[in-house]
């Protein structure tokens, strides 16, 4: 690929404006949020569930904890997380998205209005933040991974569920099938095929699992580490905020 446009620049083979990308996303959405569940199940052929139960296990949520689900879409992560003994907050700035979730019901679920880029939340008040298919989707990554940094208690987790760099002999047939399939499905069922033509090329320019890595720890993540589900198709990153330095003079 020798396309030069950044990912904070471009949409499907488009190259535009941050503001515009950030627009045009909303609408996507907005756009495909009734039917966006049954769009990745056809998708992956019902494989996403099984990566979030895997993502979900890692995550190991716990009581007492506050856990934020970060573009949390229709809640199906933070569902699985969820419990009368903890608070899980979904953060979206998609509202549509949020209102497919709420009307499913899922217990012991917040709600909350926001983007990556610019949390509504207050520093160091977050045990656990979780990110599915999200993060691609933020213009500004380097700053959503230091707002994600912020909000984090020192010694709290970060983990990311994303569409990565698969295998090298698995990318022939993964291209064909994100090139052709994807965009048709799209069309057809979500009634949007360039919210599709969006997502394949997206993925395409999301960087691969070691330069992810180096950007998590950029952002001050300590244990920064990758484990890859279906042969790289996804992965999930970890990082942890480092603990607060013990003060000068202790042992
Ligand atoms: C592909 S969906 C993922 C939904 C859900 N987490 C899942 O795994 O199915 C991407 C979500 O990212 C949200 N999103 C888009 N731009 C975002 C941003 N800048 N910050 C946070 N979330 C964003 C969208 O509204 C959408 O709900």
């Amino acid at each position: 690929m020798n396309d030069p446009t950044p990912l904070s620049r471009s949409f499907g083979y488009q190259s535009v404006d941050e503001r515009e990308r950030e627009q045009r996303i909303r609408r996507v959405f907005s756009a495909v949020a009734a039917r966006y569940d049954l769009m990745n199940d056809l998708m992956s052929f019902g494989i996403h569930r099984l990566w979030k139960r895997r993502f979900v296990r890692m995550a190991a949520p716990q009581a007492g904890q506050h856990i934020v689900d970060l573009a949390g879409g229709t809640g199906d992560v933070a569902a699985l997380m969820a419990a009368a003994d903890r608070r899980v907050t979904v953060v979206d700035p998609s509202a549509e998205m949020m209102d497919v979730g709420r009307s499913r019901g899922h217990a012991h679920v917040d709600w909350m209005l926001g983007s990556a880029e610019q949390l509504p939340l207050a520093d160091a008040s977050v045990d656990t933040l979780t990110i599915s298919f999200g993060i691609r989707n933020a213009t500004r990554i380097d700053d959503a991974l230091k707002e994600i940094h912020r909000v984090l208690k020192p010694g709290g987790r970060f983990l990311c569920l994303e569409f990565s760099t698969p295998a090298w002999w698995l990318r022939p047939f993964y291209n064909l099938f994100s090139f052709t399939v994807i965009p048709r499905l799209g069309a057809w069922i979500a009634a949007s095929p360039e919210a599709y033509t969006y997502l394949v090329e997206s993925i395409r320019r999301f960087p691969d699992q070691p330069r992810f890595a180096a950007m998590i720890s950029a952002a001050g993540f300590e244990q920064v580490r990758w484990h890859d589900l279906s042969f790289g198709i996804a992965s999930v990153h970890v990082g942890t905020r480092p603990a607060a330095a013990a003060p000068s003079g202790t042992a």
